[in-house]
């Protein structure tokens, strides 16, 4: 690793900001009471260390400016495929894994959109743009309805029981397969596979993890083949048959790339609307005063789904690599060099949103558009800003204006579990008790 200060600092100094930053990020990410409250940690890094050429092989971004400039810098991209799955960058065979099937691949011309950089990624992205849609998530939205409803049954038949399992993890699985056109009965078979799947997001996955992964992601290729042929032969009104049927031209996504990007949109778009979910029931039990006010005021839901957005991003990092050498936020880096963004300090910078520690669900409220805050980082900025964005947010939105109709009270019935993730923050469990309202 190159990564050098602009200003070079004194030894002493560069090694004790290294320390302090490397601290900071064990502390937010490997221990209870980081994955608990980051807030005055990302705190704490963005005022001691808010740029940081980190031990573990690539430099650490804080500042909400620095990420969003950073993810629109072309100089910076995915590396077309280049696997950065390993801090430090050690030949490990977690690393020789993802090295070997990052490199079949890119032989198949099996990569998504998110491991590719212009012009392969501009390409990808604009022909799946033709077939996924707002329009598209539009007429999708009874639907979701109708897919919440069936998850808020099961809950109210219960009425107690853990809101991950029974409505939060489902729910998002479900929407993405209804809206692929995978049929009902297949859908606990998908359910499974991708929650190995998602493994490969995380940097520190074990051996055992990836192999169940790529394992998986082999099932839902072969599974999204044998679909593709049977809506090449009988299309219908679904995103397969949009996939298929997108062009530019004479240009048309491949059959490898479709099955890329179905398998994506599960990769990319389950885990992290099921953290969503989740993390906006763990505050509003946290906060009963911001649950009573939606009871009484439900046009609050979208600013609320915000505020959870912002205050507990699903996605926690970005990463990059170097492109070309470059000098950015007082660093010179050379090509292959690493760099990730954490989204989640990002949320909680001060200069961007006023008491940011602080969970409001008014903050993104229309009434306040005069002087609402910025965007929020959480689906990341530029090229690769989430594809899904609006699909997660309608989502979420749905998901609480039913439960808040449905239910009242609802309360935690036992201990919430954190999971134990590098990129995702959410829940592993949330026990609720829930009547049904009068
Ligand atoms: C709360 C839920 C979600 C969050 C927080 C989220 C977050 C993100 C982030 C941060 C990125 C950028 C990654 C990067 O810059 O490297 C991204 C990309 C992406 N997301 Fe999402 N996402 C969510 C839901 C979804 C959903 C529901 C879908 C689709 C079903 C989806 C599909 C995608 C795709 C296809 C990309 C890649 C875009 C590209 O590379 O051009 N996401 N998402």
């Amino acid at each position: 690793m190159v990564i050098r200060f602009v200003s070079p600092l004194g030894d002493v100094e560069q090694r004790t900001r290294q320390q302090r930053g490397d601290e900071l990020f064990i502390k937010i990410f490997f221990t209870p009471e980081g994955t608990a409250n980051p807030s005055p940690l990302y705190r704490n890094l963005q005022d001691e260390v808010p740029v940081h050429v980190s031990g573990f092989g690539g430099a650490l971004l804080t500042r909400y400016d620095d990420c969003r400039q950073l993810l629109r810098d072309n100089r910076f991209g995915a590396g077309d495929g280049m696997p950065d799955g390993s801090f430090g960058g050690a030949d490990t065979p977690e690393l020789a894994l993802r090295r070997e099937r990052q490199a079949k691949r890119i032989a198949e011309g099996s990569l998504s959109m998110l491991a590719l950089d212009p012009p392969s990624h501009t390409r990808q992205r604009s022909l799946v743009s033709r077939a996924f849609t707002p329009r598209m998530i539009e007429r999708l939205k009874p639907r979701i309805v109708d897919l919440t409803d069936r998850c808020l049954d099961d809950l109210a038949a219960a009425g107690t029981g853990d809101v991950m399992e029974l409505l939060a993890k489902p729910l998002p699985v479900s929407v993405i397969s209804d809206m692929l056109g995978v049929p009902d009965a297949d859908w606990p078979e998908i359910r499974g596979r991708v929650s190995e799947l998602v493994a490969v997001l995380e940097p520190n996955a074990t051996l055992e993890q990836l192999q169940l992964a790529e394992a998986a992601n082999d099932v839902l290729f072969d599974y999204f083949r044998a679909l593709v042929a049977t809506r090449r032969s009988d299309p219908r009104d679904d995103l397969i048959s949009g996939l298929i049927a997108a062009a530019d031209g004479d240009d048309r996504l491949t059959e490898n790339e479709i099955l890329a990007v179905s398998v994506l949109l599960f990769a990319a778009g389950a885990e992290t609307t099921t953290n969503l979910i989740g993390n906006a029931v763990h505050q509003l039990l946290s906060h009963p005063d911001a649950l009573n006010r939606l009871w009484a005021d439900p046009s609050l839901v979208p600013s609320m789904v915000e505020e959870v957005l912002r205050h507990d991003s699903p996605v926690q990092l970005d990463a990059r690599v170097c492109l070309e050498p470059a000098t950015f936020a007082g660093l010179d880096f050379d090509e292959g060099d690493r760099v990730i963004t954490l989204l989640g300090a990002a949320n909680h910078d001060p200069a961007h949103f006023s008491n940011p520690d602080a969970f409001d669900i008014t903050r993104f409220a229309a009434t306040d558009r005069g002087n609402s805050p910025e965007p929020v980082m959480s689906f990341g900025s530029g090229i690769h800003y989430c594809l899904g964005a609006s699909l997660a947010r309608a989502e979420g939105q749905i998901v609480f204006e039913r439960l808040l109709q449905r239910f009242d009270p609802i309360e935690p019935a036992g201990d919430r579990v954190y999971r134990n993730s590098l990129v995702l923050r959410g829940l592993l469990s949330c026990p609720i008790r829930v009547s049904s309202s009068r």
